[in-house]
């Protein structure tokens, strides 16, 4: 939690700040924020555990000589990199711990609005210090779903069409860019569902448990167990999952 924070007080100072933008694809950014914020992370975690395995984004798969292969951190420094760019305030850091291949800690800290959701496998979720559960609707019709367009949305005609019909069956969908703060807002019980698919682990390590810890439900769009490794991710209040479901079809 201190080291999210720390990150999320480093990405608030080079924010709106003219900051040097390059492209890891056509329209896919990397910016000295992502950078510095993740050699933070991986500097704090390595002086606390030099033995644990980092799975960072900018990094990759930062495996430790003669590690534990038991722990695996995993790290988005910085979740919303369009929107930091474009000076849009809707952006986080996010960090998971997995043990044995289960995530056991999360962590996504929104330092523009300074909210730091955490979870621990079996405590519960909070939002600064706060217990959070998610929303209670039990309708889609009633429903504000969120989603994220994946970077290779071209090739994934089947978005359109989910995303149409979710549009017809809730009372809205969102769009904000950041697919941990996406799932944040699901445990909370700001919105009551979030679809996406193409994302990678370090998008939803943190979400996903902060959603089981708050109460609700994640699978695949089949209903599948879910694993980070393996999106697409449907995830909900748990009263909503089979009507979003169905969508998904
Ligand atoms: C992206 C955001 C976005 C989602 C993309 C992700 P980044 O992460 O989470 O909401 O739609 O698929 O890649 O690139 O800003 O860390
Ligand atoms: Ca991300
Ligand atoms: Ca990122």
């Amino acid at each position: 939690m201190e080291t999210a924070r720390d990150a999320g007080r480093l990405l608030m100072e080079k924010f709106g700040r003219g900051i040097k933008i390059s492209k890891k694809g056509d329209i896919n950014l990397v910016t000295e924020a992502d950078l510095a914020s993740e050699a933070l992370i991986i500097d704090r975690i390595k002086s606390h555990y030099p033995k644990h395995q980092i799975l960072a984004e900018e990094s990759g798969n930062a495996v430790v000589a003669g590690g534990d292969a038991a722990w695996k951190w995993i790290i988005d420094p910085l979740d919303g990199t369009t929107n930091f760019a474009h000076g849009y305030p809707c952006f986080c850091v996010t960090i998971a711990l997995e043990h044995d291949g289960e995530v056991v800690i999360g962590v996504t800290f929104d330092p523009t609005r300074n909210e730091l959701f955490a979870a621990e496998r079996g405590r519960g979720a909070s939002l600064n210090n706060k217990p959070i559960r998610v929303s209670d609707t039990e309708e889609l019709g009633d429903a504000l779903i969120v989603t994220g367009f994946p970077y290779d949305f071209k090739d994934r005609p089947q978005f359109a069409r989910h995303l149409m019909e979710f549009l017809i069956a809730s009372r809205g969908v969102r769009r904000d860019g950041s697919a941990a703060i996406d799932m944040a807002y699901v445990a909370c019980g700001r919105f009551d569902g979030f679809w996406e698919e193409g994302l990678n682990p370090w998008d939803m390590a943190a979400g996903v448990l902060l959603i089981e810890e708050a109460g609700g439900q994640v699978s695949g769009y089949d209903n599948s167990k879910f694993s980070i490794y393996k999106p697409p991710i449907v995830t909900s209040n748990g009263l909503i999952h089979s009507q979003m479901l169905k969508v998904l079809q």
